[in-house]
């Protein structure tokens, strides 16, 4: 393996040929500011927030994108690099809505984290604020152009991650933004509803639709018994979200807590689960004998089968025609309501 060495903070390191400053400085325990870099996706270095001072070279580089190299000088923390990441904030800030307390990721945002770990206060900087219309005609995910910070990474996590290749850089300059479609809403494309935009958006830009005060009000309400329904994934989502190890189990404690909030009953998505699994099992003996389509293929994600819809439609013939296990537990939940008398309801 061949490696270089360099210095970072007067610090001596031995990486490998070919890793980033910024890979480097992270081993080495340096904390570097990021927004458009990704572990997954491709480098982009369009955020600059990523700075670091190269002496050797004399100049300034993005970390994210410039590899280390033999005798390398490099500064992350220097009066300069501070000014330079402060102003470069600044000027995200100047086109930026001031409006973090109504955002959804208010405490998530990695815009405001690093303002607020670079003590930005009173920017001087004139505001020009993009005003879009927010786009919520998916009632699934919901588009806020205004906050874009054009890091393009959900236009990687959907053109190169899902294939589906809806959202894509826009116009020039200062009016360069990002689209969906031809300058359409999500619920005029074929959006899949994936979900992954919003996973790497660091900002409120693109996120998922939200009907918590909904729920608190069915809650707050007696006339109403209230349900819930889980798929598996969110009972080992959870104990991460509370800083458990991966793959902790919390099924326990996630319905202990939804009774706590008030639910009347909490369903697991596992018997619907374990009903279409029957299902599928059924529908594919039933090809196998009657020559029907082969192979069959199912997937319980809705994102899955839209996708299929939308490119693939010459295959559609192979998916199973099993509906998602949610549908099947919601039929079911249904069905339970109507058979309770209404004493259990009070
Ligand atoms: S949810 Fe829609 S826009 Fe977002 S990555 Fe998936 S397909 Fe693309
Ligand atoms: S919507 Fe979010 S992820 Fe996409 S470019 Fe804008 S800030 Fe980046
Ligand atoms: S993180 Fe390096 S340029 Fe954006």
């Amino acid at each position: 393996m061949k490696t270089c060495t360099l210095t970072i903070n007067n610090k001596s390191l031995n990486v490998e040929a070919g890793t980033t400053i910024l890979e480097a400085a992270k081993s080495a325990g340096y904390y570097i500011p990021t927004l458009c870099n990704h572990p997954d996706q491709e480098i982009k270095a369009n955020c600059r927030i990523c700075v670091v001072e190269d002496r050797s070279a004399k100049k300034f580089v993005t970390s994210c994108s410039t590899k280390v190299y033999e005798g390398a000088e490099i500064h992350t923390n220097t009066k300069e690099v501070r000014e330079l990441q402060n102003g470069i904030l600044e000027l995200i800030l100047a086109n930026h809505p001031n409006d973090c307390l109504n955002c959804i990721r208010n405490s998530s945002c990695e815009l405001r984290q690093l303002s607020e770990r670079y003590h930005i206060r009173n920017y001087n900087l004139q505001s020009d604020i993009d005003i879009y219309p927010i786009d919520n005609t998916s009632g699934v995910l919901v588009r806020d152009r205004n906050k874009c910070i054009k890091c393009m990474k959900c236009v990687e996590a959907c053109q190169e991650t899902q294939m589906v290749g809806i959202l894509s850089p826009s116009y020039r300059s200062i009016n360069s933004c990002i689209s969906a479609g031809f300058d359409e809403n999500l619920n005029q494309t074929f959006c899949t509803f994936c979900g992954q935009c919003s996973a790497v958006c660091p900002v409120g830009a693109i996120y998922e639709y939200d009907e918590t005060e909904k729920v608190w009000e069915a809650l707050h309400d007696p006339k109403k018994h209230v349900i819930v329904q889980t798929a598996p994934a969110v009972r080992v989502g959870l104990g991460e979200e509370f800083g458990l190890p991966r793959g902790s189990k919390v099924t326990g404690k996630m319905v202990t807590a939804l009774k706590m909030l008030g639910f009347n009953k909490v369903f697991d998505t596992d018997f619907a689960a374990d009903l279409t699994i029957l299902e599928e099992g059924n529908e594919l003996l039933s090809r196998i004998k009657n020559g029907g389509k082969l192979p069959m293929i199912t997937s319980c994600s809705p994102g899955w089968i839209n996708y299929a819809e939308a490119f693939y439609p010459e295959l559609l013939d192979h998916v199973s025609t099993c509906k998602s296990p949610l549908y099947l537990q919601y039929q079911s939940c249904h069905v339970l309501q109507k058979n309770m008398n209404a004493k259990d309801l009070k």
